[in-house]
């Protein structure tokens, strides 16, 4: 039986990773009506994405004899000053996931909790690509400037994101 702390502490992520995913979702709504409908397909992806990782969780949570508790999802932003500034958003809040999650391995070592600690493996890795993946997609962004012609580019390059195969949180383990 999973201990009441860390029960606490997945439950309150898996509302973490759903929030992740509404934003996202709201910056794929935003790029859309920029017409960036490769960054648009591109966070839609990563909404489905974050969904996947809050399932994960509740899986977790179900496996170990534990209770998913969800809790109320606060709004994401709907509005940005540019469309950069969008993506500048999506990598810090990857930053602070790596943060959030690395915290709870943290809670894992000092509860001796070696099941948690080793399913949390699979996130702590899963973020350093994840950080990776939307800093480089920012940097370039900022690169491109105000060339449209570069923006073209970048934006086709990104309508040929395709979904990950194991959409289901089961089959991602
Ligand atoms: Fe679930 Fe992008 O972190």
């Amino acid at each position: 039986m999973i201990k009441e702390v860390i029960q606490n502490a997945i439950n309150t992520q898996i509302a973490r990773e759903i929030y992740s995913s509404n934003l996202y979702l709201s910056m794929a709504g935003y790029y859309t009506t920029k017409n960036l409908h490769g960054f648009a397909n591109w966070m839609r992806i990563q909404a489905e994405e974050e969904m996947t990782h809050a399932l994960k969780f509740f899986d977790y949570l179900l496996d170990r004899g534990g209770k998913p508790v969800l809790a109320a999802i606060a709004a994401p932003p709907s509005e940005w000053t540019n469309p950069v500034k969008v993506f500048e958003d999506a990598y810090h809040h990857e930053q602070l996931v790596t943060s959030w999650i690395h915290e709870l391995a943290d809670l894992a070592i000092t509860e001796r909790d070696h099941a948690t600690s080793s399913m949390l493996k699979w996130f702590i890795d899963e973020q350093v690509e994840e950080e990776a993946t939307t800093g480089e997609i920012y940097d370039r962004f900022v690169m491109v400037g105000d060339n449209p012609t570069a923006l073209f580019f970048l934006d086709n390059e990104l309508k040929a994101r395709k979904a990950a195969p194991a959409a289901d949180a089961k089959s991602a383990k």
